[in-house]
């Protein structure tokens, strides 16, 4: 099984949007044939009408099935009310064969922070509780802070009772987006994963744009980054939560993943 880990489109009229940058995206992504694309938050940049309308038809370019959270971005302007006409529920579980997917909206309206609260991780035990395979979380907002993406700020409010229970239940993957840098990072059984921006202009130093294709086989989950402007490949991640074989190359840069 093959997932694709995208966020931060910032779809816009001014300057955040890269229009080619998106279409050179969505030509390497729909080239993976993922399973299932899960789009971690921040579609629009001002959470506008003709930004969500924007948003809506420049994904119907990805091929394959989605599934949406919104970020901090989509929520500014009452967009929080626009997200279901377009993008469905901000909070769902969804079950595929032996996968459970657990989707959360950790944003408010017009604030930059995330919190879940006490419903939401009724809804995460609820989820994990169905004792599928395999079950993924994912978010817009960060749990852990993310190196490389400045002043570290917006982590989860309630990121410690979050994390303790994802912890506590051996979820294996979380997905996360917001910093606009990819990154990857194994805290007692689980992987935690951040996808880079898609298609903003925002990039940061040298990191441009990304997107995590995320490969399930024989029990092991490899994340692979792919640049979007270089088109290049690189397999950052090689984690076995069966019997804990990890590779980490954002610090163990000498190791390879085949
Ligand atoms: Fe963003
Ligand atoms: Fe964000």
């Amino acid at each position: 099984m093959r997932i694709a880990h995208i966020s931060d489109i910032h779809a816009n009229y001014g300057s955040d949007f890269n229009n080619s940058t998106f279409e050179k995206a969505v030509k390497l992504l729909n080239g993976f044939e993922a399973d299932l694309i899960f789009i971690s938050g921040d579609l629009t940049t001002d959470g506008l009408l003709r930004e969500y309308e924007f948003a809506s038809e420049r994904l119907s370019m990805i091929k394959g099935k989605k599934a949406i959270v919104p970020g901090n971005h989509d929520e500014k302007n009452l967009g929080y009310k626009l997200f279901p006409e377009f993008f469905g529920n901000t909070d769902f579980i969804r079950y595929d064969g032996n996968l459970t997917v657990i989707g959360l909206a950790t944003s408010e309206p017009d604030k930059a922070d995330g919190r879940l609260g006490r419903n939401r991780h009724r809804l995460i035990k609820r989820g994990i509780g169905k004792k599928k395979d395999l079950t993924i979380i994912g978010f817009h907002h960060h749990l852990v802070p993310i190196p490389n993406s400045g002043r570290e700020h917006n982590i989860i409010e309630d990121a410690g009772e979050t994390l303790d229970i994802i912890l506590r239940n051996n979820v294996p993957l979380v997905l996360m987006g917001h910093r606009h840098v990819h990154y990857a990072v194994k805290i007692h059984n689980t992987l935690l994963v951040n996808a880079g921006t898609f298609s903003c202009n925002r990039t940061r130093a040298h990191f441009g744009n990304t997107f995590n294709i995320i490969d399930f086989k024989n029990n092991t989950i490899i994340v692979t980054v792919i640049d979007i402007e270089k088109g290049k490949q690189e397999k950052m991640v090689k984690y076995n939560p069966r019997d804990g074989y990890y590779i980490n190359r954002y610090y163990d840069e000498k190791k390879r993943i085949d």
